[in-house]
């Protein structure tokens, strides 16, 4: 990833994604990495730590995700500073564990905002900016990936609305990589299964009291146990480098095999 640009969203959460991912793709030795959220409590430290360690330019920004204004700000300001644009993370998204009762319009509209206009916003703005060339990159080229979720394939992992803006994501991916063919911009979902952060910690809370529901809840994964958010961000900082180069239009899952099953039944173990 050497001399890459790219921006991450979603990066103040301590045990989030986001910020999980930001620490693999800077091990990848690119020039710089945005790292950007609604919230800025611990985004400075996260870019002090990264620069320290890796020596990789690392700049915190505070962006919301589904804003227009803000997302073509930040890409302005990586255009404006290194003259190119290489990746963008559009992870930042919300939970919504609401019951279909307590659903309303504004609550779908609002969790659709947020989860997948801020991916359209991604594909639409981060590719112009990728399409973009100068003398250090001669050619157009970049890779976009969405935090989508196994809740964008199957129900039970997430309310209505959420998995109808994470199936939103996987197909604004899809469409996207094909919107922009001819263009070597790259664009992949990743869809993890459950992984430890601070959206998933009072649901795994509420389960670890009761010890049934924790034996039930680990049989979600072939490998029994949650995910942990770096191994999302290996698998998002392969997608961003040259190494995916061949990799578009996928929606790809990080859930400890939790999709490629009918719900589990010990009785047939070994059968
Ligand atoms: N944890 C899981 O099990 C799991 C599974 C599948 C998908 N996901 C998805 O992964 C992504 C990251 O979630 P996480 O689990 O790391 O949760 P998290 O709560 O730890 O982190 C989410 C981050 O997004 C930020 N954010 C929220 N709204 C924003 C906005 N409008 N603009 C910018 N930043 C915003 C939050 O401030 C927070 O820092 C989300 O899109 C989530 O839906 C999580």
């Amino acid at each position: 990833m050497e001399n890459f640009v790219g921006i991450i969203t979603g990066c103040n959460s301590l045990t989030g994604i986001g910020r999980a991912t930001a620490y693999s793709i800077s091990k990848k030795n690119p020039k710089a990495i945005y790292v950007t959220d609604i919230k800025d409590s611990d985004l400075a430290t996260l870019a002090e730590e990264i620069t320290k360690t890796t020596g990789v330019e690392c700049i915190a920004k505070l962006v919301d995700a589904s804003s227009d204004e803000d997302v073509k700000g930040v890409i302005d300001d990586a255009i404006k500073k290194y003259d190119r644009l290489d990746f963008y993370f559009a992870n930042a998204g919300i939970g919504n564990a609401k019951s279909m009762a307590e659903q309303t319009k504004e609550v779908f509209l609002e969790t659709m905002t947020i989860n997948a206009w801020s991916v359209f916003a991604a594909v639409k703005y981060a590719s112009a900016a990728m399409e973009h060339t100068s003398s250090q990159k001669p050619k157009s080229a970049g890779s976009i990936v969405a935090t989508a979720s196994i809740a964008a394939a199957r129900s039970g992992a997430g309310s209505m609305s959420y998995a109808a803006s994470k199936a939103a994501i996987v197909n604004i991916c899809q469409t996207g990589a094909w919107r922009l063919h001819g263009k070597n911009i790259r664009v992949n979902a990743v869809c993890p299964g459950v992984i430890e952060t601070e959206m998933t910690k009072p649901l795994l809370e509420a389960v670890t009291e009761d010890p049934r529901k924790q034996r039930l809840a680990m049989l979600h994964s072939a490998l029994e146990r949650y995910g942990r958010p770096e191994e999302v961000g290996a698998m998002v900082a392969f997608l961003v480098s040259r190494d995916a180069s061949f990799i578009t239009g996928q929606a790809i899952a990080v859930d400890g095999g939790s999709t490629a099953a009918l719900p589990y039944l010990p009785c047939f173990a070994d059968s």
